[in-house]
């Protein structure tokens, strides 16, 4: 019997010409052994009709959920608590829009905003759409609620323009669907959420975002680091049943909204705020990209320019991580960050036993769409006592993210918890 025997998935598919590769979607997830069933939007009917999805699947095809002959009043709620997954297949511009926005005007999007199921995102339109900011901003939006989303093809299209924009190859949306449910299968909580709640008896304390070292009032040392990887942690680490706290420095991404959040500019502010909660903490994570250097002497007012160069006189900032890895109690976890250029791993390593930690993860930020800023993110986890790198592909801060909770959680587990016992007496 398949392991995915029994899922139920559920399929929406909205109105664009490669709503037709829905079938072939449906049919791969049939094969995989899931039980499907699919909703269209009004215009998806004008490309493919109901009744093929309803043949192909057996079910009713829920385009209006006030159609007289919808077997079930409550559609929108029903079939929403009832499925593992939802994948909308294709989603138009205007569907993304609608879902970033938590508009809920026709079933589709009602069964996105009443789902707690995992949700998988594959666009599909023209280029110039898929590129223009507005689209963009929304996809961003999505990623940041915790939707995963397949980054489309690029190609030639149907209008004949060639660039990003086609549907994935069915068989990749298939593949990442099946992959999404078989790490969700055993998460399912007693209360029927499908996250994971494998931290629940954890306090993850989180530092994020660049540190701002002040040269003089306008003047200032920071980083480009932006605060998603730490916020995508702490979304992850809070579905996964953690309380969860962040102490963030200077950020550009939207905090979580269900977190609590303790702002702190510079590295001496952050040491601060850390120090002040660390006591109450299980596992420490620091994503933060702390400035190394701050100015020696910051002036109060601001420094006047002179025909002369400046001469701006450094020093080292605290290392927030070591020391809190000097002073750690028994039985906390400590992750660190390691941003890289060049010997990515090997530098990691070094940072694994100098700073006395469980966990590194390694980001090469010289890669191109990775790192800092980015909304994806590739790494490689050192985990002490494992002699094996794990590679995480470029993906998701927020699939990123749960892969490094999936080692946290595992070093929890009470084989290796007498190891953190004795390595936190070191
Ligand atoms: O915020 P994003 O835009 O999403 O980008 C994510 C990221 C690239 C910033 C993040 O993934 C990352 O790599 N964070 C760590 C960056 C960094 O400071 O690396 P480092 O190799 O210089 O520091 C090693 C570790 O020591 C880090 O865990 C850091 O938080 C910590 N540190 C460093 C210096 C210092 N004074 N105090 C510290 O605690």
């Amino acid at each position: 019997m398949s392991e995915l025997q029994l899922r139920k998935v559920a399929i929406g598919v909205t109105g664009g010409i490669a709503a037709y590769k829905s079938i072939e979607v449906l049919r791969g997830l049939q094969r995989a052994g899931c039980e499907v069933r699919v909703a269209m939007t009004r215009h998806a009917c004008e490309f493919v009709r109901p009744l093929t999805f309803r043949a192909l699947s057996g079910a009713y095809v829920i385009v209006d959920d006030y159609s007289a002959d919808n077997p079930d009043p409550i559609a929108h709620i029903t079939f929403s608590q009832t499925i593992d997954l939802f994948v909308i297949a294709p989603a138009t511009a205007n569907t993304l829009a609608k879902l970033a926005n938590g508009v809920a005007d026709d079933f589709i999007t009602s069964t996105y905003l009443a789902c707690t199921a995992p949700i998988l995102i594959e666009p599909a339109m023209n280029s110039v759409m898929w590129n223009h900011p507005a689209t963009q901003r929304n996809v961003q939006k999505l990623r940041t609620d915790g939707v995963h989303i397949i980054e489309p093809d690029d190609g030639e299209m149907a209008c004949g323009t060639i660039g990003p924009g086609r549907l994935s190859h069915p068989e990749r949306i298939v593949s990442v669907a099946l992959e999404i449910l078989s790490r969700s299968r055993e998460q399912v909580s007693p209360s029927g959420s499908s996250a994971t709640q494998d931290l629940i008896n954890e306090r993850i304390l989180i530092t994020a975002g660049a540190t701002r070292e002040a040269i003089d009032p306008v003047r200032f040392i920071s980083n480009r680091s932006s605060g998603k990887m730490g916020f995508a942690l702490a979304r992850a680490a809070v579905q996964r049943g953690a309380q969860v706290r962040i102490v963030a420095g200077i950020t550009t991404a939207a905090p979580p909204s269900d977190v609590e959040l303790i702002e702190a500019a510079s590295a001496e502010d952050m040491r601060a705020a850390v120090f002040r909660e660390i006591d109450e903490a299980t596992i420490f994570i620091a994503a933060a990209a702390v400035a190394d250097y701050r100015a020696r002497h910051s002036s109060p007012t601001k420094i006047k320019k002179s025909d002369s160069d400046m001469i701006l006189e450094l020093e080292r900032t605290p290392d927030i991580l070591s020391e809190v890895a000097r002073h750690r109690k028994n039985g906390q976890l400590l992750v660190g960050f390691a941003a890289e250029t060049d010997n990515v791993t090997s530098n990691a390593q070094k940072k694994l036993s100098q700073k006395n930690l469980d966990m590194v993860v390694a980001n090469d930020v010289s890669r191109e769409g990775s790192g800092f800023d980015s909304d994806r993110n590739a790494v490689t986890i050192l985990v002490r006592d494992n002699p094996l790198p794990i590679d995480v592909p470029l993906s998701p801060k927020l699939e990123v993210a749960d892969r490094i909770l999936d080692e946290v959680a595992r070093l929890r587990r009470p084989a290796f918890s007498a190891t953190s016992a004795e390595s936190s007496k070191q």
